[in-house]
């Protein structure tokens, strides 16, 4: 029954499996960049599953249809309409035979068959391919292709599709071709093709089993030299799989080209992963630690979709998690490993922080907003507005949590039996539950709550000490705290949440763990604890001494851990826990605190003042050798000004600014010796060395710098940065000295210094676009003053000659920079930055829908801000509202407004 009031929605509830399946696909493509012919022959049956219908509706959109054939004849009852055609009373088994035209130049969405640079590209997930030609587009009608691609040979030399090269030649009038097949059978959403004038990278290894294997990097000519990183990354991908799940690479050959014209980050294609060249160019004079970091991520992500999306796919979008949580999980625990091992606990903790705080800062805020969605959604308006935190991030956390109940074995022994039973189907998330369930003899009914609820939930947590008795009980408590109604419906229960915890004595070192009713303490001295009900009591006994809890060690479950430490346990737990991520997380829990109240005091006007104690505790860390640079970096750096103000009853940019800003001060000039100190020792001379301890050396450096350059007196921050700019080697310590030198010249109304670096850094980079997207991304969050407001810098920027709207990444260097990653700016008092927003929102949805639903997004918390900045968003979002044409941007204000 359609539910006629909202006709736009789709719902899980009426998933049906389609009426017909498509077996082969045979694709021809005349490649023209105004005019590209497509030819398309299928097998099509009746899906013995499915109810019976008499047409075949397709999918298919901007598509100019031309001729349809049945087993070779004409078919007169074909109608083309503005979602697809529809081919009246079929026959049950038959060859059908399409033909249509698009418009690949014009094809600003940069989804479905696009140009960019002169080059053919096509992005299909989730619902591109009906752009490309008519299908049934949908995930769980999966069939094999064979791909033949003709085209100018002196415009378009290279010409790739999915699979292996069957056959490649010359044609009359200047044109060649090329044929493709992909023996494994695929959704139409892993279609790809490229055309153009590329290079690669080569490199043929041996797989595990002993096959060779063709790998390629593909990009512009002019960037071969950024290739090394991207192909060593997909190398150790490639073993990484094979040792830790026993998964092969299936193909002879795969390859990953770099586009710079391109909606997210990658996308898994079978055999041909098409990236943003953001994440596969680099060098060490364009690309930071970070940027490496992130391209074997995401190298890494992509290439694990091989088995964990494409072999195994998903049965409709609402599972969408089964491929994203559980492909994100594999390469934070693939970076993991290359950082540390399975048993550097201090290397493989930075990695876990890191992905927490993304977590914290950007999921849980989505989880308090209009669009909270359980991880495996209910309903969506469009299918592209999904690709979440909460799908990704959540998703990966629920994946980690089966790891934490089952141990590493256990978890392997459950992701090999989905293997066996569902390689080459389309799933569902359950299947997923169920073969870890069965692999590991448990019942797993009540953790599909994590894939149904929305919200994030909380833990609070009791504790008492029995000093006669020797007993340590300590009680939690779930729910979700104020949600709202939407969120709340989701709501049905507790959670199974694996709750990791381990008990400090007064020395600093943990206590033996024997739960009430065991024999003896068990030899690990952290134990994950089954809570599954909305109230539960765990004891410990034979507990000698009243200990200090260490609460969800290594984050063990997303939810939200309350307890009343006092400051000064807080300090205990950063000097003393065993366990790296909560030592880090005391550190954070400290300086949230702090600047909470802060906030409070600067919203109101009250003078700010910091206690010596919370001096001396980050005192204690920056000085302290034994940590890891990149841990004290991690543990220097104060929360984010984005999750400060979420965590305020009435967000108030403003105040969090000041507050930490006051903050970031009062540790600069206190500890000045120290910063200096630190600053000298942990320099890098010499060659760079891409290795995480050299990057762990510069991160601590350059966080030194960005604090020096807080100094009431910044002069010698400026000459530091300015000689670190100079003498630069690598571009994150140019970009950390540019980044210092904006920041330091803030306060001071502008200096020379800056902006000559400025100036010289675009002259170097002038060819390079990724680095000039960080010259429009530094500009965009600096800090700015009063008498010089970022926003006007912004628009100014809007009319450089190398900005465009066009291309996502310039796009979201410039005005995402600003909107999303420079809130007290953005929020400027006089709605400015709203105005903006809403100029731009509504600029880049008529160009690209998918990144103009994202900059939308921006605005979504608007209600939980204090009463000036929530009238001034609500005016822009309804003003966005009034003149949107997209159904992406339209679902996300809509929502925001609802
Ligand atoms: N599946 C891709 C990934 O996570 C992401 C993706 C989905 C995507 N839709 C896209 C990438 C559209 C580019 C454009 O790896
Ligand atoms: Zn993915």
């Amino acid at each position: 029954m359609a539910d006629t009031a909202t006709p736009n929605v789709i719902r899980r509830a009426d998933y049906a499996p389609p009426a017909f399946l498509i077996d082969t696909v045979v694709l021809e493509f005349d490649l023209v960049p105004e005019r590209t012919v497509v030819r398309n022959t299928m097998r099509v049956r009746r899906n013995p599953d499915a109810s019976h219908a008499s047409n075949l509706e397709l999918m298919g959109e901007q598509l100019e249809f031309v001729s349809a054939a049945i087993d070779g004849a004409p078919f007169a009852n074909a109608h083309a309409h503005e979602h697809g055609l529809t081919l009246d009373n079929v026959p049950d088994n038959f060859e059908l035979t399409l033909t249509s035209l698009c418009n690949p130049a014009e094809n600003t969405t940069l989804s479905g068959l696009y140009v960019s640079g002169g080059n053919f590209f096509t992005q299909c997930e989730a619902e591109g391919f009906r752009r490309i030609t008519y299908f049934l587009d949908r995930p769980d009608v999966m069939a094999t292709y064979t791909v033949t691609l003709r085209a100018s040979k002196a415009d378009y030399p290279v010409l790739l599709s999915n699979g292996n090269l069957l056959e490649e030649g010359d044609l009359p009038d200047g044109r060649h071709f090329a044929r493709w097949e992909d023996p494994f059978r695929k959704p139409s959403y892993l279609f790809a093709l490229v055309a153009g004038k590329l290079v690669a990278l080569e490199e043929r290894v041996k797989s595990g089993s002993g096959k060779e294997k063709l790998l390629q990097v593909w990009v512009e000519p002019h960037d071969l030299d950024k290739t090394r990183h991207a192909m060593d990354s997909l190398i150790n991908s490639i073993r990484w799989d094979e040792e830790r799940f026993g998964l092969e690479l299936d193909l002879d050959r795969f390859m990953i080209v770099a586009v710079s014209d391109f909606n997210m980050g990658a996308m898994e294609n079978k055999g041909l992963n098409i990236f943003n060249t953001k994440y596969v160019l680099a060098n060490p004079e364009t690309a930071t630690d970070t940027d490496f970091a992130n391209i074997e991520a995401v190298v890494g992500h992509e290439y694990f979709h091989n088995w964990t999306g494409n072999r195994v796919t998903c049965r409709d979008w609402f599972q969408l998690s089964l491929k994203e949580g559980l492909t994100v999980f594999r390469d934070q625990e693939f970076s993991a490993d290359m950082a540390g091992g399975a048993t550097d606990e201090a290397a493989r903790a930075t990695k876990r922080i890191e992905d927490v705080r993304v977590l914290r800062q950007m999921q849980f805020a989505e989880d308090a907003g209009p669009m909270a969605h359980p991880v495996r959604p209910e309903s969506y308006v469009e299918i592209n507005n999904f690709y979440t935190m909460t799908v990704y991030e959540k998703g990966s956390e629920v994946v980690r949590m089966y790891q934490t109940l089952f141990g590493r074995d256990g978890f392997r022994k459950g992701m090999d039996l989905y293997f066996k039973r569902h390689d080459g189907q389309a799933v569902t998330c359950d299947d997923f539950r169920h073969a870890l369930a069965d692999a590991n003899g448990r019942d797993l009914a009540q953790f599909e709550r994590w894939y149904s609820q929305a919200g994030t939930p909380r833990v609070s947590v009791r504790t008492r000490y029995d000093a006669a008795q020797q007993r340590y009980s300590v009680t939690l408590t779930q729910g979700y705290g104020d949600t709202a109604p939407a969120t709340r419906e989701t709501q049905k229960g507790p959670l199974l949440i694996p709750f990791a915890i381990g008990l400090i004595g007064k020395d600093g070192t943990d206590l033996p763990l024997q739960l009430e009713g065991e024999a003896k303490a068990s030899a690990s001295t952290t134990r994950v604890l089954e809570f599954t009900q909305t109230e539960q009591t765990f004891t410990f006994v034979n507990v000698a001494q009243e200990p200090l809890p260490s609460l969800l060690r290594n984050f063990s479950a997303p939810v939200i851990v309350e307890y009343d430490y006092s400051a000064d346990q807080l300090a205990f737990l950063l000097a003393h826990d065993s366990d790296p991520f909560n030592r880090w997380e005391a550190g954070q829990r400290l300086a949230t605190r702090e600047l909470l109240t802060l906030a409070g005091r600067a919203a109101t006007g009250v003078p700010l003042q910091l206690d010596d104690s919370v001096v001396a505790a980050f005192a204690r860390v920056l000085t302290d050798e034994t940590l890891s640079p990149s841990f004290r970096e991690l543990a220097l750096m104060l929360p984010s000004e984005a999750y400060l103000a979420e965590q305020m009853a009435e967000s108030n940019p403003a105040a969090v600014h000041a507050a930490r800003q006051f903050v970031r001060k009062r540790l600069a000039n206190a500890l000045r010796k120290d910063w200096l100190a630190v600053y000298e020792k942990h320099r890098t001379p010499g060659a760079y060395e891409a290795t995480p301890e050299a990057s762990g050396h510069r991160a601590l450096k350059n966080l030194a710098l960005s604090y020096l350059a807080e100094l009431d007196d910044p002069a010698e921050a400026v000459r530091l940065a300015s000689a670190q700019y100079d003498a630069a080697n690598n571009m994150t310590d140019r970009s950390a000295a540019l980044s210092a030198l904006l920041n330091a010249s803030a306060a001071n109304g502008g200096s020379v210094a800056a902006q000559q670096a400025l100036d010289d850094f675009y002259r170097r980079f002038e060819k390079e676009p990724l680095v000039i997207d960080k010259w429009f991304a530094l500009q965009a969050t600096q800090r700015g003053s009063a008498q010089r407001p970022v926003i006007e810098i912004v628009r100014k920027l809007m009319t450089h000659p190398a900005f465009n709207l066009k291309n996502p990444n310039r796009a979201r260097s410039l005005i995402f920079s600003f909107c999303a990653a420079n809130p007290a700016q953005f929020h400027a008092e006089d709605g400015s930055g709203y105005a903006f927003w809403a100029d731009q929102v509504i600029a880049l949805d008529a160009i690209n829908p998918q990144v103009a639903a994202r900059l939308a997004r921006s605005l979504e918390l608007w209600r939980r801000f204090t009463p000036t900045l929530r009238d001034g968003m609500r005016a822009a979002l309804e003003k966005v509202a009034s003149q949107v044409k997209s159904r992406d941007v339209r679902e996300i204000v809509e929502k925001a407004l609802a």
